[in-house]
């Protein structure tokens, strides 16, 4: 039955997800002990001033349940916001640029299906000026640059 092939597809797709968020250490900033999964609130301290991660839960008022699947590939892969604006590169998004759409499809499912909706409202980041001026970031990616060589997701399977 068609209905119940895409059941264990999507089942499938959930788990693929779910090891890829695990290979990307999602969860390292994005879950807070005692939190709901992905639920955001973790404060990293940089140069700039101290960014809090976000809720990825797919909640549609505080998480990122109403991404389409390209806004959150550009989220993760570019830095880039629906709407334009760009993250802190304390989301490691250059780390995940090389992410194959494939795999960037079952993280999309497993976020948007797999993963609990959390109503959480983490701290939010308020940087001083001129830090709190997100189209700057492009200039000031530098700050972050990381010595280590990335080893990119890919091979999931
Ligand atoms: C080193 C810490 C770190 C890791 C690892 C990390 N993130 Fe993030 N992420 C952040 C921070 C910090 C922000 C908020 C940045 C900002 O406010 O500009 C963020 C923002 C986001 C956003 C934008 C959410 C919104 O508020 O609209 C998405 C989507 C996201 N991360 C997904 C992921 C996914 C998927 C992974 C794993 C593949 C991941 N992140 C791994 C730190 C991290």
């Amino acid at each position: 039955m068609a209905s119940q092939a895409h059941a264990e597809d999507e089942a499938q797709l959930i788990k693929k997800g779910e090891y890829l968020s695990r290979l990307g250490d999602c969860m390292a900033c994005h879950s807070l002990s005692g939190k709901p999964d992905y639920a955001g609130g973790l404060a990293i301290e940089s140069n700039l001033g101290t960014i809090y991660s976000t809720n990825i839960t797919p909640d549609k008022e505080h998480g990122i349940g109403n991404y389409n699947e390209q806004q959150f590939s550009d989220t993760v892969r570019k830095g880039v916001l629906p709407g334009g604006s760009r993250l802190y590169p304390a989301m490691p998004y250059p780390n995940y640029a090389q992410i194959s759409d494939e795999d960037m499809h079952a993280l999309y499912v497993y976020f948007m299906k797999g993963v609990k909706s959390s109503a959480d409202q983490p701290t939010e980041t308020s940087l001083s000026f001129p830090f709190s001026q997100r189209w700057g970031v492009r200039f000031w990616n530098w700050a972050f640059i990381n010595d280590k060589p990335f080893q990119p997701i890919g091979g999931a399977s």
